[in-house]
Parts: C-alpha cells; sequence; structure tokens
C-alpha cells in the first residue's frame, strides 16, 4: 500500500538546543512552536518485498549516502515497531521556494513518520507518531501537531509532543526574511552539541528557557504577541549566545540578519510590535501582526528585496492519505 503524508514545517518559539539522551534524542529544554502554513513537505512510502535496499527520491533526485542512510535509519525504527523486514521506496518533496534554505528537518521526518507507519501497517495516534518522529529529528515531534505545539524533556516514552492551541485563529504571522539559501557549515545537530559541551552560558541556558515556558505558554492562551514575541527573541538570542560563547566559538548570523534584527528593535521603538527568531543559520522570522504587515515591510526593503521576504501564518498538522498524493 502507498501512503502519502504532509507535514508543515514549525517556527520554534522556545527552541529546542541541545539533547539530554543523542542516541533516542530527548531534548534538555522544552520547546514551543508555531507550525507554519507556507512550507510543507510531501512524501510518499510503499514498503516492497523485491526491494534489496531502501530507495530515497528528494525533489527529483535519487539520494545515495549519508541522506538515504538518515531515511533509512529512521525505516529501521519503522520496521522494528511494525515487525517487518522489507525495504522501502520513498519519495519526498519539499514545497518551500526554489532554494529559499528553508527545507526543514522536522517537516521532513514528520511526513516520513506518519507516510511509512501507515505503509508498514500502523495505525499511529498523533502522540505515537509525534514519538516516532522524534527517531528523525527532534524538531519533528512538533510538526506533527498545528498551530502551537510544546516538546517536553523525558524518556523514550515521554518525551514527546503535544498541541498547546491547535487552532491558532487570531491574528499572528511570521515574515521569513532569506537572508542566505546555502548549506550551513555548522548543522544544528553539531552545533547544539558543541555548545552544550563548551558553552560556560549553557547551563544559564537551560535554566532561563526553563522560566520561560509557562511565561510562553500563558502569553499564547492570551493572544498576547507582544510577550510571545519580547520571550521568542530573547529565548533565539540566548541561544545564539550559547554559539558564540562555545570554545571555539561559531556563529549562524550574518550582518544582514542583524540588519533586520536591529530593524525590529528600531519599528518597536516607534509603538510596532516585531520580534526577531533565527534557527541554526542566517535567516531571520518576524514575529507580528498581520495590520502591520505593509509598515515592516516598507521598513524591510531599506534591507532586502521583495522577493526575499515570505509571509507565513499558523498551518494545519499532519495529514496522512492512502495513495499517492494529498487530496
Ligand atoms: C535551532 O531538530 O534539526 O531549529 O534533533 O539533531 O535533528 P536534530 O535537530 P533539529 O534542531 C532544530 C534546532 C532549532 C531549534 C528548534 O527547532 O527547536
Amino acid at each position: 500500500m502507498h501512503f502519502t503524508a504532509r507535514a508543515h514545517t514549525n517556527i520554534a518559539l522556545l527552541k529546542y538546543w541541545g539533547k539530554a539522551d543523542t542516541a533516542i534524542i530527548t531534548p534538555t529544554t522544552t520547546s514551543i512552536s508555531l507550525t507554519l502554513d507556507e512550507f510543507y513537505t510531501d512524501t510518499t512510502v510503499w514498503f516492497d518485498e523485491s526491494l534489496t535496499t531502501d530507495k530515497f527520491i528528494l525533489d527529483n533526485e535519487v539520494m545515495t549516502g549519508h541522506a538515504l542512510q538518515k531515511v533509512s535509519q529512521f525505516l529501521n525504527v519503522v520496521r522494528r515497531q511494525a515487525d517487518i523486514t522489507s525495504y522501502a521506496s520513498v519519495i519526498s518533496t519539499n514545497h518551500v521556494p526554489t532554494a529559499a534554505g528553508l527545507a526543514s528537518s522536522a517537516s521532513a521526518f514528520a511526513a516520513l513518520a506518519g507516510a511509512a507507519s501507515k505503509a508498514a501497517g500502523l495505525d499511529l495516534t498523533l502522540t505515537e507518531l509525534s514519538r516516532l518522529a522524534r527517531h528523525g529529528s527532534g524538531s519533528a515531534t512538533r510538526s506533527v501537531f498545528g498551530g502551537f505545539a510544546q516538546w517536553t524533556p523525558g524518556d523514550d516514552t515521554t518525551s514527546v509532543g503535544s498541541p498547546l492551541l491547535a487552532d491558532a485563529d487570531w491574528p499572528i504571522q511570521l515574515m521569513t526574511v532569506v537572508i542566505n539559501d546555502q548549506q550551513k557549515a555548522v548543522g544544528s545537530r553539531a552545533g547544539m552539541q558543541h555548545a552544550m559541551a563548551t558553552s560556560p552560558f549553557y547551563d544559564l541556558w537551560v535554566k532561563t528557557a526553563n522560566e520561560q515556558v509557562n511565561q510562553m505558554i500563558t502569553a499564547i492562551h492570551n493572544h498576547d504577541i507582544t510577550t510571545i514575541g519580547q520571550i521568542a527573541e530573547a529565548n533565539a538570542l540566548q541561544m545564539h549566545a550559547t554559539n558564540m560563547t562555545a570554545v571555539p566559538p561559531f556563529n549562524y548570523l550574518t550582518d544582514k540578519s542583524w540588519e533586520v534584527i536591529l530593524m525590529a528593535q528600531e519599528l518597536r521603538q516607534k509603538g510596532i510590535p516585531v520580534y526577531a527568531t533565527m534557527d541554526a543559520g542566517p535567516n531571520v522570522k518576524l514575529i507580528s501582526n498581520p495590520a502591520d504587515t505593509e509598515v515592516i515591510k516598507e521598513s524591510l526593503l531599506s534591507v532586502v528585496s521583495d522577493n526575499q521576504i515570505i509571509n507565513a501564518h499558523p498551518g494545519p498538522g499532519i495529514q496522512i492519505n492512502a495513495g499517492d498524493s494529498i487530496c
């Protein structure tokens, strides 16, 4: 049976930056995210007894090496859980603007978990799917859910994602400012481990992030964009501070990233609530109210060009269909 799943990317408002257990991928802190409508991955999987190895096609390209190995390792988890031995064909398409550097392991592994589990004959709940997706990539635990979601530390059973506010049907948006579409020098997996192992600020990061969890949950339930933005920007800068203070230091943010971050801070001086958050790369995401789109865009256009700005809103949770496409 062929199954196809669509999972959207998410942006962490409280970041996951460090693993308590690298083998089963559990985090040191609770992370909280917003799933986005604009960017998603569609993945079709079928198990086939005639195959002698797993096959993986990504964006029409046959994948080999590390990319295939990561998918195969994840399929091993699915095979163990479903008690099957056949290899699988995996066809994946990232729906992100061409070369925007926004393809994400979160949507990729959430979609793979959804399609592969069904194709293997498993019928998992969303919580079980989130747990399975975690074995591919930590941030994928949250992409199973729509709207706001959180992922908590714990053991193999308890460290799962859960919905915080699935229908985020109030005005909040995320303007993604694409600064650079190049492959990053330090991937998030290596980066977070290095920061955790060597930054003297890492323990402070954990302590501060723990304090931010309840504040963020309250702000989300109050639909309070200003407080959400304040905490998210502080959390992102604190995460990047662990990288800049690692030994040796590393850094994802470029001069352009800082121009956008400072532009947001200047707009706030003028009374516009707009806040920046950045992941393991130079792109900046601006949290704001849709009513302020034009004024923010006008400022942004003095720093970047129009085609570098993509506006996203809360997106849905995972969809899974029998067959080769999402209807
Ligand atoms: C900065 O989920 O890509 O985007 O679990 O090693 O695959 P692995 O890491 P990944 O890390 C995401 C880091 C982040 C913050 C976040 O999404 O919470």
